[in-house]
């Protein structure tokens, strides 16, 4: 595959070993916002096209080891996303929400955007804990299940929320809203640069949001853009009957069932 302006960005950070660490170096959107080509994304946040397409095509060269997750098992991949992803949000979480809650009462008064900052990522805590619960509980059990049946040839229980479809619609549509909470923290810490009378704690914090802005917007497009399509992908493939309008999504009950699994 030969990168050209026209490669859709989402294709290049599935196909290209490496670029989504490229496109978090220039702040091109890969994961809710991929869909758009290379070029689009570039003149969106004003990039020089050509510098992007040299740093890929740099990356092509060099050898890179990491996975490929469109040939691993589905249930690899979701252990390795909770294993990894979920583990470090969830402690970032709690250790940024006290770095930020220090930093800001000690300097909130000179840098009123530190209480913005604050508000905005307690609101991406909030929602992103009963997120990743939800997936651990009860949307990754089921693609392990299913994953089984389909190697077992084994029958496998319509699930309570009739297809995978219907939480994996939730889960992206929550994945987008995350997505614009760290739109908005990157906008109020000013690309995370520390204001010129900022002092090293805060140049520390701003380096670590952009470090856990980072991690979630690969998270993310590994669910996005690898896991729920290959899910999908395989639930059409086993049980297209699945699909007919008896089974009613009960949308109440898949949020719920994350108070009932805590
Ligand atoms: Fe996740
Ligand atoms: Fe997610």
């Amino acid at each position: 595959m030969t990168i050209n302006t026209m490669n859709i960005v989402r294709e290049l950070a599935l196909t290209v070993p490496g670029a989504t660490r490229i496109f978090e170096q220039f702040g091109i959107d890969y994961c809710c916002g991929g869909y758009r080509s290379l070029s689009d994304a570039c003149q969106v946040r004003g990039i020089e096209i050509g510098e992007v397409v040299r740093s890929l095509e740099a990356l092509r060269q060099t050898p890179d080891d990491s996975r490929d997750w469109r040939e691993e098992s589905l249930t690899s991949l979701a252990e390795y996303i909770i294993d990894t992803h979920h583990l470090f949000t969830k402690h970032e979480f709690d250790r940024l929400e006290k770095l930020l809650d220090k930093i800001s009462s000690r300097h909130g008064e000179k840098q009123p955007e530190l209480f913005e900052a604050q508000r905005i990522f307690a609101h991406l805590k909030e929602d992103l804990i009963p997120h990743m619960l939800k997936e651990e509980q009860v949307l990754f059990p089921f693609i392990a299940r299913m994953e089984k049946a389909v190697g077992e040839e084994s029958a496998l229980a319509p699930p309570f929320f009739g297809t995978v479809r219907n939480p994996v619609r939730i889960m992206m549509m929550e994945h987008d809203a995350a997505g614009d909470l760290l739109i908005q923290l990157r906008s109020v810490t000013n690309g995370y640069m520390t204001p010129p009378d900022g002092c090293i704690g805060i140049q520390s914090l701003y380096h670590e949001l952009s470090v856990l802005e980072a991690d979630l917007h690969q998270h993310i497009h590994l669910e996005n853009n690898i896991l729920f399509p290959r899910a999908v992908e395989m639930e059409e493939s086993i049980a297209p009957d699945l699909y007919n309008s008896a089974n009613v999504f009960n949308e109440h009950r898949f949020l719920a069932s994350t108070l009932i699994t805590k």
